[in-house]
């Protein structure tokens, strides 16, 4: 099978060390991949948005099947391109349908789609400039910290959790009124804060039956002990301690089984990945997001921990055969460090020279932000190598992250060395 891979992070990476492993991998290609994709396949220069040039390369290529990784081109509905294309109708593409990628894209669609197939979530209400008074009487009935989302996609930074009422008000006013993060906060959605331990639940689904991948946790904070500003991730472990058998299987009960139900309910495709981040109540998981693809750094451990032959598991989506595959998970715990540019999540500079990463032994390195320059390896992102290890348990993996994080240099390097920390 010919496969192309949209993306160039870390999760890319992952996706395409493990596809290329299969048996029924024949030319594998990365668009518009990166040095360690190019590794495993072959990169090609289109963006992940670029549709038409995707269809010409595919058609010219015999690309059987496109497995995406970003939200962008989904969102985008690049899944009902290729269906209502004559020539790319046959094509199997790994992603949901337009309307199934609001589940990312529009936090109140999400919100309202939850509530419609009682799933359990935080309580919530959606506000605009319109009714920007009634946000603020809503916010008052609320206790602190006051959570307050963008509806539509604002690169990871359209959450915000605030201390204080008055601080609320003003950044709802800033969301709603004065296009804080654009048309992504013309709506805002405010909820309760929940207060527990998060954990990431990783599904495949046919849009029929759904398997359960291994779960994992990420650490989103740029500093130690969770503390300071958001990132994408800075490293995940899988699996996660408290997400014992038991808990999966109520997961599974009121919020898997109920999610792939309720899109076949509202008649919604959806033939891909969905990442439902949740967090734990007092033993009562509540969803606090659905993304319709995987996790970056979690993609980094889940995927490794899969025994089975990728490949032919998403094959099966497409030809009818995915409820009769087996998924076999590695009993092994899988850790992941993420090594990151100086100054990031803020500004930091690119194109520093990364050395060591042939050294490395003990981990796999996922490249995440690296580019090639005249055969020297340099920095091109804020989040730059993840490093994943296994072991026995969450510590002899992790111990093996952390040495092999030091085995690599760049200037400016940084990474959390409490990945784990709280568990
Ligand atoms: P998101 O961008 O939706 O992943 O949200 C960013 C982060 O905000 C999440 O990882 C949580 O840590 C936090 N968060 C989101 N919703 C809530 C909530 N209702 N209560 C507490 N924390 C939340
Ligand atoms: N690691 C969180 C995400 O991929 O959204």
């Amino acid at each position: 099978m010919n496969v192309l891979i949209l993306g160039s992070g870390g999760r890319e990476h992952a996706f395409a060390w493990k596809i290329a492993k299969s048996s029924s991998c024949n030319n594998l290609f990365i668009a518009p991949g990166n040095p360690g994709t190019a590794e495993v396949g072959s990169n090609i220069e289109i963006g992940v948005n670029d549709f038409e040039s995707i269809k010409k390369f595919v058609l010219s290529e015999g690309i059987e099947m496109v497995v995406v990784g970003p939200e962008d081109p989904l969102v985008n509905g690049i899944y009902d391109f290729f269906q209502e294309d004559e020539e790319l109708q046959n094509i199997s593409l790994i992603g949901p349908s337009k309307e199934g990628a609001r589940l990312e894209g529009s936090k109140e669609f999400a919100k309202e789609f939850m509530i419609r197939h009682e799933i359990p979530t935080a309580k919530y209400k959606a506000f605009t400039k319109d009714n920007l008074e009634e946000g603020y009487a809503f916010l008052e009935s609320l206790d602190a910290p006051y959570v307050l989302k963008a509806d539509g996609l604002a690169a990871g930074k359209g959450v915000l959790i605030l201390d204080n009422l008055q601080g609320a008000k003003d950044e709802l006013k800033a969301m709603v009124d004065d296009a804080k993060f654009g048309n992504a906060s013309s709506t805002v959605v405010i909820e309760e804060f929940l207060s527990g331990i998060e954990l990431s639940v990783f599904v495949l689904t046919d849009g029929d039956s759904y398997k359960i991948l291994p779960s994992a946790k990420d650490y989103k904070r740029i500093g130690e002990g969770d503390t300071g500003l958001n990132t994408g991730g800075m490293g995940a472990i899988s699996p996660v301690p408290f997400a014992d058998r038991f808990y999966i299987e109520k997961v599974e009960r009121e919020i898997v089984k109920p999610t792939v139900e309720g899109l076949k309910k509202d008649g919604i495709t959806y033939k891909g990945f969905i990442f439902i981040g949740l967090i734990n109540v007092k033993g009562q998981p509540k969803v606090i997001e659905y993304n319709v693809r995987m996790g970056d750094p979690e993609t980094e451990v889940v995927i490794p921990r899969i025994k089975s032959d990728l490949l032919n598991l998403l094959k099966g989506i497409d030809d009818g055969t995915f409820s009769e595959k087996d998924l076999n998970i590695n009993e092994q715990a899988a850790t992941t460090v993420m090594l990151v540019s100086g100054g990031y999540p803020e500004t930091y500079e690119k194109g520093k020279a990364i050395s060591g990463t042939e050294d490395i032994k003990e981990s796999i390195v996922f490249h995440a932000g690296t580019k090639n320059e005249n055969e020297q390896l340099r920095t091109s992102g804020g989040r730059v190598i993840a490093l994943t290890s296994f072991g026995e348990n969450i510590e002899e993996a992790l111990t093996k992250s952390f040495a092999s994080a030091e085995k690599i240099s760049f200037k400016g390097k940084y990474y959390r060395k409490d990945i784990g920390f709280d568990l």
